[in-house]
């Protein structure tokens, strides 16, 4: 991963290659175009030539377009993204079974969530809305910060017989830190020991300052048990996505995030993707962190194929080369050279941390000199 063809370097550098080979054959290294060099030999030739050094081909190889930006003009509405947050147990995947009318918690194991779960539910007016289930055992930090940063609101579920719980606060943190805006649902009214005003209270104590307190942080009490409230719940969400104008250009090469990924012993290398701007389709190639692939089929929340995916869309990617890690971006590249010539360049980043990383004991210091 670390050498480069000098024709390639050429074209990175805009310059023609026979002056790169007389340059080499001047620096003492008779090379051809086709043959490949190091990345120390490629730097000095960079130079060389007066051109300034961003490691080499890493701004080249840097396929992320964030500063790419859509035009006003190609910009549609995209469904939001909401992701459910709050202490382990306080309700949150029953509230979600409640609103898509599933069974979710039914089906885990001891009832604890150990991933993030990715629906998308189409409300009585038709509009759309993504919903991200996020674990609240402790031991999953890790996906509520990812949670919290793919999201356009956080709802933050709260057990009115429980009150604020520490990964309550940890969610609070979370969904401050990525500045998004944050609905409670004050969930198990339907407990007699119910106590929503105590959680007002403790709320204002993270500076979560719900509206009825003179805040401006929408609250609804609710039941999933007897679901009550839901339908306040999804109008304080329409209200709040309605705040944010979310747009989303679908006519173009898609990108979006790895929600979550694993090795399925039949299907291969599956991975969740959030898309978060353009369409992605069967077919289409792409690079998914360190690994790449082409679409061979997408699955939808509710087990169907699906042949395409706009904005706010998750789905089940299938035609992966190998596991990504959750968090990673997801891009759709022009051709599968690029694609594998992309993810090869982030597996040596990613070989190079390993390296550099690993930890340097007496005994393989010795080892290296022997
Ligand atoms: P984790 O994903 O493990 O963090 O839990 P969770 O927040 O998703 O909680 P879950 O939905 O699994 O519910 C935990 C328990 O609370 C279950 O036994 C539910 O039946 C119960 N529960 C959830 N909502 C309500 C409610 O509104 N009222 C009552 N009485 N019980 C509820
Ligand atoms: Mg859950």
């Amino acid at each position: 991963p670390e050498a480069i063809t000098v024709q390639e370097l050429a074209n990175r550098m805009a310059e023609r290659g026979a002056d790169l080979v007389k340059a080499l054959f001047k620096m003492g290294s008779p090379v051809t175009l086709t043959q490949t060099i190091d990345q120390d030999t490629a730097e000095l030739l960079v130079t060389e030539f007066g051109h300034t050094i961003k490691r080499v081909s890493e701004s080249d190889i840097d396929i992320d377009s964030s500063s790419d930006v859509d035009a006003d003009d190609t910009l549609q509405p995209r469904p939001p993204v909401v992701t459910i947050m709050g202490h382990v147990d306080h309700g949150k995947t029953s509230l979600l079974d409640a609103i898509r009318g599933a069974d979710v918690v039914a089906g885990e194991a001891g009832g604890i969530t150990q991933h993030i779960g990715a629906y998308q539910v189409t409300l009585p007016d038709n509009s759309k809305v993504t919903f991200l289930d996020t674990p609240g055992h402790e031991a999953f930090t890790e996906m509520r910060a990812r949670g919290a940063n793919v999201t356009d609101i956080v709802v933050l579920v709260v057990a009115a017989d429980d009150g604020l719980k520490p990964q309550t606060v940890e969610a609070i943190n979370h969904t401050k830190a990525a500045g998004v805006p944050m609905i409670v649902a004050i969930n198990k009214i339907d407990k007699p020991e119910a106590k929503a005003q105590r959680v007002r209270e403790e709320l204002l104590q993270h500076e979560v300052i719900v509206e009825d307190l003179g805040g401006d942080v929408q609250d609804v009490e609710v039941s999933a048990k007897a679901k009550t409230n839901l339908d306040k719940l999804l109008e304080a969400l329409h209200l709040q996505a309605e705040i944010l104008e979310l747009k989303a250009n679908p006519d173009r090469a898609a990108e979006g995030t790895v929600i979550e990924a694993k090795l399925d012993k039949g299907r291969g290398p599956l991975a969740t993707v959030l898309i978060q701007r353009g369409t992605l389709r069967v077919g289409d190639v792409f690079v998914a962190g360190a690994s790449s692939g082409k679409v061979r089929a997408m699955i939808d929340d509710k087990g169907r194929q699906v042949k395409e995916a706009g904005p706010s869309f998750p789905v089940e990617v299938l035609g992966l080369s190998a596991v990504p890690a959750a968090g990673d971006p997801f891009t759709v590249v022009e051709n599968e050279g690029r694609a594998r010539e992309v993810a090869a360049y982030r597996q040596g980043v990613i070989d190079r941390k390993r390296t550099t990383s690993a930890p340097v004991s007496l005994e393989n210091m010795f080892a290296s000199h022997a």
